[in-house]
C-alpha cells in the first residue's frame, strides 16, 4: 500500500477529488465520504501523473493505490517513455502495458505416473544431420559484390539444373540466342529481374541468364498462362517457353522448378515427432503455464498419454527466446530482460523433457545469433549442456528415421504471403507450398536478410518433411508426398504483434506418426488437452 509519507508534497496544492463510496444495509443506501487517508493517497497520485502532463482515468487510481512511490514513479517514467506529448491521458490499456506481472513459470516437481510406459524409448534414434548444409562454422561472405554473385549463379545452377531436366516440347535456347529466333517457340531458362503491370493490365517480365536479358510479355487474354504469370515473383527462377517475336516475345507457358511426385514416406516403428517453434521465452507473454502443462504431459501427466508414449523427437523451428532490441519498445514486453538469462530459462524448461526424446532445434530471429540466413546453430554457451539438444543452423537439414527433413524458422514466409496473389500469413502452409515449388526456403533476395554465402543454403534438395515457425500460426499440408508443418507458437499477441494485425494460435502441439503418417494437435490452453485432429 502507498503509505502517506511515501508521496513528496509537490501535489499537495493541487485541485481535491471529489471522490465518494456508497455503503448499503438492508434498509438503506447512504452516500458518504472517503476518510481522509485515502482521499490525501489518491490526491497525491493523480498530481504526480499531472506533473508529467498525464492525466488519469479515475477507474484506474484503485490499482495505482496498491503501489508504492518508487513504483508509481517507475510507471509514469515508462508511460513518459512511450508518451513524449504534452498531455496523455492514461486508461486500463496504457496501464497494463507497463505494469504487466512478470510471468515466470513456477517449476513443478514432475513425478511420472506408474503406467507411463514410453514406446519411443525402445525404438532408440536413428538420425543424421547434414553438416555440409550448415553454416555453423564456416560463413564465407564478407558482403561485397562478388560473394553476392558468387551466391546468385549457385542458386541459379542449381534450379537451371532441375529445370534443364524438365521434358518440354519445346527447344531451348538462352536469352541471346532466343532472340534471333523470331517466329519459333523456345524454351528459357532464367531468373526473373523485373515484373510489372502495363497499362493496358498485361504481365511484363525480364529474365537473365548466363548470356543477358529478355523482355517478355504474358497477355491477359492468355488466361493459362497469365494466371501462372500472376504468382511469377522477383529472383524466381523459371522456365518460360516464348514466342519469339520482332519487337517482344510472349510468354505461351511457365515452370517452376517444383518437387517430384512421390508418395508419402511411412515407416514401421510407431514412433511420433513433436513439433514446436517460437515460445519466446522472456517474454510476459511467454505460456508460461500452458507451456509447463505440456512438459508434463510428455512425462505423461494429463489425458492422451498414449501419444505422448510415441513420441521420440521434438523438432524447434526457432524463436526459442525473445532476445532482445528485436522490436520497438519490446524492453515493455520482457518479463527477463537479459538474454543469458532468458536461455538459462530454456535449459530449465528443457531438462523437464524426458531423455528418450531428442530435441533438434534451430534458431530464429529472436534468437541470440546473426540475423542473416543462413543462421549458425545457437551456441552451447547459450543452451548449455542438455544431453538430448542437437542445435544446428537455420535452415537446418536433417535425415529423422529415414525421413528428409527441413527446419526453417520461416522469416521469407511474411514476403511470399505480399507477393504472391491468394497467399495470407493465417494460412503459413500454403507459403510453405510455394517454396517447395522454387525449390528455395527464401525467393526474394532483398527482402529477406539474406548473408551472400558462396553456396545457396536455402536450396531445397529432397524432402519429405519440413517445418516452419515464425508466423506463429499452426497449418499443416501434404505437398506431393512431403509433410508440411507450421508448428504456430507459445506466445500471447503482443501489442505490437496486434498492432501488426498478426494471427497467432498459441499452445496448439502439432504431433505427426510417422508409421501412420498422421497428424493430430494437442490444445494445452486447458487442462483437458483437447485433441484437435
Ligand atoms: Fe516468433
Amino acid at each position: 500500500m502507498i503509505s502517506e509519507n511515501r508521496l513528496d508534497d509537490k501535489s499537495k496544492d493541487k485541485p481535491k477529488l471529489h471522490v465518494q463510496t456508497a455503503t448499503a444495509t438492508s434498509s438503506n443506501i447512504n452516500i458518504i465520504n472517503l476518510d481522509d487517508e485515502e482521499k490525501n493517497k489518491e490526491i497525491k497520485i493523480v498530481g504526480l501523473f499531472r506533473e508529467k502532463g498525464l492525466l488519469i482515468k479515475p477507474s484506474i487510481i484503485g490499482e495505482l493505490k496498491e503501489k508504492s512511490q518508487e513504483e508509481i514513479l517507475e510507471i509514469i517514467g515508462k508511460l513518459k517513455d512511450l508518451h513524449r506529448e504534452e498531455l496523455v491521458f492514461i486508461d486500463e490499456i496504457e496501464l497494463k502495458e507497463v505494469t504487466q506481472e512478470i510471468k515466470l513459470p513456477s517449476f513443478a516437481d514432475i513425478s511420472r505416473p506408474s503406467d507411463f510406459k514410453p514406446l519411443a524409448k525402445e525404438f532408440g534414434h536413428d538420425f543424421k544431420i547434414y553438416k555440409e548444409r550448415d553454416v555453423t562454422g564456416k560463413s564465407k561472405c564478407g558482403g561485397n559484390i562478388e560473394d553476392f554473385v558468387k551466391n546468385v549463379n549457385d542458386r541459379f545452377q542449381k534450379l537451371k539444373d532441375i529445370l534443364e531436366s524438365r521434358p518440354s516440347n519445346n527447344k531451348k535456347a538462352k536469352a541471346e540466342r532466343a532472340k534471333k529466333l523470331v517466329g519459333e517457340t523456345v524454351r528459357v531458362i532464367g531468373m526473373v529481374m523485373r515484373k510489372n503491370e502495363t497499362k493496358k493490365g498485361h504481365i511484363s517480365l525480364e529474365i537473365e541468364d548466363e548470356t543477358g536479358t529478355l523482355f517478355i510479355l504474358v497477355l491477359k487474354d492468355d488466361k493459362e498462362a497469365f494466371e501462372k504469370a500472376k504468382k511469377i515473383i522477383k529472383d524466381d527462377v523459371i522456365a518460360i517457353d516464348i514466342k519469339v517475336g520482332t519487337n517482344f516475345c510472349m510468354a505461351k507457358d511457365v515452370t517452376w522448378p517444383d518437387m517430384p511426385v512421390k508418395n508419402k514416406r511411412t515407416i514401421e516403428k510407431d514412433l511420433s515427432i513433436g513439433f514446436i517453434s517460437d515460445m519466446h521465452i522472456g517474454s510476459k507473454y511467454f505460456c508460461d503455464k500452458e507451456f509447463e502443462r505440456m512438459l508434463k504431459w510428455l512425462n505423461g501427466v494429463g489425458p492422451h498419454k498414449e501419444i505422448a508414449e510415441k513420441i521420440g523427437y521434438i523438432l524447434i523451428a526457432g524463436d526459442l527466446v525473445d532476445g532482445v532490441g528485436n522490436y520497438p519498445k519490446q524492453e515493455y514486453d520482457l518479463a527477463i530482460k537479459d538474454v543469458f538469462e532468458q536461455y538459462k530459462l530454456v535449459q530449465e524448461l528443457f531438462k523437464m523433457v524426458p531423455d528418450h526424446i531428442k530435441i533438434i532445434l534451430i534458431p530464429g530471429n529472436h534468437d541470440a545469433v546473426r540475423l542473416s540466413e543462413p543462421q549458425p546453430a545457437i551456441s552451447k554457451e547459450m543452451l548449455g549442456d542438455i544431453p538430448n539438444f542437437v542445435s544446428i543452423g537455420n535452415p537446418g537439414f536433417a535425415n529423422i528415421e529415414g525421413f528428409e527433413t527441413i527446419l526453417y524458422h520461416g522469416v521469407s514466409l511474411g514476403s511470399m504471403s505480399s507477393n504472391i496473389p491468394g497467399l495470407t500469413p493465417a494460412k503459413p502452409e500454403e507459403a510453405v507450398v510455394e517454396l517447395l515449388k522454387r525449390r528455395n526456403l527464401a525467393p526474394i533476395y532483398d527482402e529477406c536478410d539474406i548473408a551472400p554465402e558462396h553456396s545457396d543454403y536455402h536450396y531445397i534438395d529432397k524432402c519429405d518433411m519440413i517445418n516452419t515457425g515464425h508466423m506463429h500460426k499452426n497449418g499443416y499440408t501434404e505437398y506431393r508426398g512431403t509433410v508440411v508443418v507450421a508448428s504456430g507458437c507459445w506466445q500471447w499477441l503482443t501489442e505490437y504483434q496486434v498492432k501488426q494485425g498478426h494471427v497467432a494460435t498459441p499452445c496448439l502441439m502439432p504431433v505427426y506418426n510417422l508409421k501412420e503418417g498422421r497428424i493430430t494437435h494437442l490444445d494445452f490452453k486447458n487442462e483437458d488437452i483437447k485433441l484437435l485432429g
